[in-house]
């Protein structure tokens, strides 16, 4: 059996690649975390990639995302045993499939960056032998991110740093000062101010309703609440990346 996942950018039908198309146009079967009605926009907009690309006939089988436990307990543990129940509800899914369906994930921006669906797949194909998989690139929101405020992330022959909300206070005190922050719905970078810090933000990027912020972090950040604010209550949802460099260095 052979699994395909497919970077697809960030929603937008114009983002994803021909390699990514020609990948997509070859499943039979897609496999979609069901992550609830919270995400609604997102399942339309992969709606009207598989629509306006595909061309063919396909299923879609939506699983039920198994619950992650959010105790505070081990952060890692957590997420390990929240992808060993992904695996095993996907597997039992393949299970019901003739051999030689060619199954598909389509995965949100690219799949190297902080997606779980290739250590998934790579458990799935440690239990079952007879299931290969691929992987094709997606245009990531560290991308568009730098497409949209026309940015090099690094400062000439220097070294960026892509990062994550829970992780940021930990890398700025270990002295980096070039950072791409991700995962942060919480807007770690406030507890930066007064610090020389410059941000160049963005929200729900490759959508028309995408929202940038750029400047000062001490001046802008009043900005960025409320333009955050203002996408999270129009959709429900609002997805935001930054960059953060020091300033003058
Ligand atoms: C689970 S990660 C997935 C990243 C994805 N694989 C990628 O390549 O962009 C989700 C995080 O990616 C970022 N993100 C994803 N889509 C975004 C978008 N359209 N605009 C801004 N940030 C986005 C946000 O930081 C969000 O918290």
């Amino acid at each position: 059996m052979n699994i395909h996942l497919i970077g697809i950018g960030g929603g937008h039908p114009d983002q994803i690649t021909v390699q990514a198309i020609e990948k997509l146009r070859a499943v039979d079967v897609f496999i979609v975390a069901d992550k609830g009605a919270s995400v609604g926009d997102l399942a339309a907009a992969r709606q009207m990639i598989l629509e306006r690309h595909h061309g063919g006939s396909y299923r879609l089988i939506e699983v039920p995302d198994p619950q992650r436990d959010r105790s505070p307990r081990q952060y890692q543990s957590a997420v390990s045993d929240w992808h060993d129940a992904r695996a095993r509800a996907y597997a039992e899914v393949l299970d019901g499939l003739a051999a030689g369906t060619v199954v598909g994930f389509l995965v949100w921006g690219d799949p190297a960056l902080y997606d779980s669906t290739i250590r998934v797949v790579e458990q799935i194909a440690a239990m079952r032998k007879d299931v290969e998989f691929d992987v094709t690139p997606g245009i990531s929101s560290v991308s568009m991110l730098a497409a949209s405020h026309k940015l090099v992330l690094n400062r000439i022959g220097g070294p960026i740093v892509i990062t994550t909300g829970r992780n940021l206070a930990a890398d700025v005190a270990a002295g980096l000062d070039n950072l791409v922050v991700m995962l942060d719905g919480n807007l770690t970078c406030s507890a930066l101010t007064g610090a020389d810090w410059e941000i160049h933000w963005g929200a729900n990027l490759g959508t028309s309703d995408e929202k940038l912020v750029a400047g000062p972090l001490d001046e802008v950040l009043g900005d960025i609440r409320l333009a955050r604010d203002e996408v999270k209550s129009r959709h429900g949802w609002v997805m935001d990346t930054y960059l953060l460099r020091r300033a003058g260095r």
